[in-house]
């Protein structure tokens, strides 16, 4: 679920889609920033948080030194997420010493776990709010700037956040969370402890809120839930594969993506829908962790290799251009050196355009964790090593043998590095970079705004990117 850039995702007031109200209008307004951390799940909350914090009188920026309220979205997967925020919280501090009045919330992942910690021992933070509280920012933002401390870390099983607006930042493409929370327990993982149980929001809600997207100028939304395939609205009796039906026929020219799908659970009917729709892009990120059945079950991931398999069969017979992606975690507890070898194997049979590898990191509260953590350091690492090397090998392959090809790119604007190159996704999800024609005349683009979709011949690809020129 790592695809997109979420990191610290600027938080400037957003023009096209900011929720009208009298505070917007407030130029003495408190000013907050939101920084963001781990998946699109806790980016798509930011948003949240923003649209909360927006109608209850604050103005966004992107800068820290001028807010009045720092929050950080964070988040618990592995032992180094949790780490860069200890390391930004000292970093913190002296923006706190700067600035006695300054409000320093953590918000997202890490919130329970950390409460009693981040709260009492360090007093860097002033507030810690779970994932299902962000309604009681507003007040307990508050009560902080009167100096009392703030807790609410209970997670829901209703909360949807249906009735907010986001605050997205200006743009083409936007998240949409359609469910929250994870059911699926597998061992290694924190988040159904960091985000509670699942619960999906109304399908026609989600319906409405993609038109309202399009007419506000946006060209592409991912639906987002951790395990997607479980979406279930359950007044209207809507699967995920009707419920992505519906929004592909609602808005046919938008682009619609989702993620994350879990393997046990990719159902036919899912794969079917589509590859009826075009507007559907042609990619898959379906997390397989590992190659060997036995460390599967350990996982509690619920299918085998084969199954998994079938599933992938089943996605390249309805639509064989489709991309494919993955998550492998190296080093689960038990794992030997076959078992290893086993992974290495299954991604050379599937070739993924792209992978998520980590090295496993024990996180407490899950099953694993009682589980001895016995494969050493240095092995775990020579083990990601090697299957990142392959990876990428695999990957360039892949990406060289577009060459020559035509992408439909759906232009996203200027490169980071280079304003003379411009920067775009395929339908695959592959990110292409491309010189930007002016006309010379005028010093305007030639023919194509932020948002269009162009033909771009690849002349060039590495194992993350491809390199391309417009074809008239
Ligand atoms: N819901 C998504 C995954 C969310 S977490 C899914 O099921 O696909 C994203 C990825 O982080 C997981 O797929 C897994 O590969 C990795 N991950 C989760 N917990 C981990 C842990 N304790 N150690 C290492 N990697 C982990
Ligand atoms: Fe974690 Fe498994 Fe749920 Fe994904 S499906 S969020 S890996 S428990
Ligand atoms: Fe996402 Fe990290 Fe939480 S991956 S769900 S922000 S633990």
């Amino acid at each position: 679920m790592f695809d997109l850039p979420v990191l610290n995702a600027p938080a400037q007031e957003a023009s096209l889609y900011a929720p009208s109200d009298a505070a917007t209008q407030d130029q003495a307004a408190r000013k907050l920033y939101v920084e963001t951390y781990g998946c699109h799940m806790n980016a798509s909350d930011s948003e949240i948080v923003k649209g909360v914090m927006h109608s209850n009188g604050y103005a966004m920026t992107d800068k820290p030194d001028d807010a009045d309220v720092i929050l950080l979205n964070t988040c618990a997967i592995r032992d180094n997420a949790e780490k860069k925020i200890h390391e930004r919280l000292k970093h913190l501090k002296f923006y706190k010493r700067r600035r006695q009045d300054l409000v320093i919330g953590v918000l997202g992942c890490m919130a329970e776990r950390m409460r009693e910690e981040l709260v009492i021992q360090k007093n860097i933070v002033d507030l810690v709010i779970g994932p299902d509280e962000y309604r009681t920012l507003p007040a307990l933002v508050e009560k902080a700037f009167q100096g009392e401390k703030g807790i609410a870390v209970k997670l829901s099983r209703v909360e949807t956040y249906d009735d907010i607006e986001p605050l997205r930042t200006e743009g083409i493409s936007a998240w949409i969370a359609i469910m929250r929370g994870c059911d699926k327990f597998c061992t290694f993982c924190v988040v159904p402890f960091t985000r509670g149980r699942e619960r999906s929001r109304a399908a026609h809600l989600i319906v409405d809120e993609t038109k309202r997207l399009w007419d506000a100028g946006f060209k592409e939304v991912s639906l987002l839930g951790q395990n997607v395939n479980s979406y279930h609205d359950d007044v209207a009796g809507t699967d995920f594969a009707d419920l992505l039906r519906a929004t592909a026929r609602a808005v046919p020219e938008m682009r619609i993506r989702y993620t994350t799908s879990h393997p046990y659970d990719m159902s036919d009917k899912l794969i079917e829908t589509m590859a009826e729709f075009d507007n559907i892009c042609k990619y898959v990120h379906l997390p397989v962790q590992s190659g060997s059945d036995r460390v599967l079950q350990a996982m509690n991931r619920d299918y085998t290799v084969e199954h998994y398999k079938e599933r992938l069969r089943k996605i390249k017979e309805l639509m064989p251009g489709c991309a494919l992606t993955t998550d492998i975690i190296v080093g689960f507890p038990t794992e030997t050196e076959e078992e290893h070898h086993m992974t290495l194997e299954l991604m050379r049979e599937i070739r993924y355009d792209g992978a998520f590898m980590f090295k496993y990191s024990p996180r407490e509260r899950t099953k694993a964790w009682k589980m001895e953590d016995d494969v050493p350091e240095e092995t775990k690492t020579r083990r990601l090593n090697e299957i990142i090397e392959q990876q990428q090998r695999i990957a360039t392959e892949i990406n060289q043998a577009l060459i020559g090809t035509i992408e439909k790119v759906l232009v996203e604007g200027e490169g980071r590095r280079d304003a003379t190159k411009w920067k775009g996704r395929t339908d695959t999800n592959k990110f292409v970079m491309f010189p930007h024609l002016t006309d010379e005349a005028s010093g305007k683009t030639a023919g194509y705004v932020v948002g269009d979709i162009v033909s771009i011949r690849i002349t060039k690809a590495t194992s993350m990117t491809l390199v391309g020129e417009i074809v008239a």
